[in-house]
């Protein structure tokens, strides 16, 4: 299985901080960001990785990662030239990606849990994982059914549908390439991930497990400080590097 690290954006919303470098490089306690979703990759045995970032930011990641021999990896840098969607990470890696598994994690993702029997058993499909939140008109959000079988997901529902949120990590076959090709763009201009995860629920492909433990998408002053704290208490020991 291949992995992906997408980490491109502005990170406007933490705009000062990210006016000099890039979002999943500030601080969480003490590692920058993305140390955090490449644990979770490395810790599942996964090698090969690719980390999309954004043009302005790009040497920022070569010297702090470099080829990735420091974490026992092979990295390869791809540019988003601009923030175009999470389904777009799959048109940009497609010849990383090859005919390859591949699971992709969000650069400002962290989580505690560790998923490497769901990444080790994963054989195609799609799979993804939620979480109970508080504030699900953040996320992409499943919908279940009374059997806790997936039924639909919406990209930030403006009414209320459920509170499973859809987090930042989520596995496919390589179809995902040819499918991410062939969708257009939302009204907010993104290819949306949560209609590639759509495409894979309608053929009965698509399944979603529990996240075991916390879960912050690090994107805003509250939840950097709350993943800060959480790193120190609990996740500081757990790590690789
Ligand atoms: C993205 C996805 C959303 C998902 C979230 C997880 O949101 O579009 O479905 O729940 O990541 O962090 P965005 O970061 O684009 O607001």
């Amino acid at each position: 299985m291949r992995g992906i690290i997408l980490s491109g954006g502005s990170g406007t919303r933490l705009s000062p901080l990210t006016k000099i470098t890039s979002k999943q490089l500030l601080p969480v306690y003490n590692k920058p960001m993305i140390y955090y979703p490449l644990n979770i990759l490395v810790k599942a045995g996964i090698k090969e990785i690719l980390i999309i970032v954004a043009p302005e930011r790009a040497g920022d990641y070569l010297r702090l990662l470099g080829n990735g021999k420091d974490f026992g990896c092979k990295f390869t840098y791809e540019i988003q030239d601009k923030p175009s969607g999470l389904a777009e990470a799959f048109i940009i890696g497609e010849n990383f990606i090859d005919n390859e598994n591949v699971a992709m994690i969000l650069g400002d993702n962290i989580f505690e849990d560790d998923f490497s029997e769901d990444l080790k058993s994963f054989k195609g499909g799609a799979k993804i994982f939620a979480k109970k939140v508080s504030d699900p008109e953040r996320f992409g959000v499943v919908k279940f059914n009374e059997k806790m079988m997936a039924e639909k997901i919406v990209e930030k529902p403006k009414k209320y549908l459920s509170d499973y949120a859809v987090t930042g990590l989520y596995v496919y076959d390589s179809r995902v390439i040819e499918i991410a090709k062939n969708m257009k763009p939302s009204d907010r201009g993104e290819l949306e991930i949560t209609d590639v995860n759509n495409w894979y629920l309608e053929k009965n492909e698509l399944e979603v497990a529990m996240v075991n433990g916390e879960w912050f998408d690090a994107g805003t002053f509250d939840s950097l400080l709350r993943a800060q704290n959480f790193a120190k208490e609990k996740m500081a020991d757990k790590m690789l590097f």
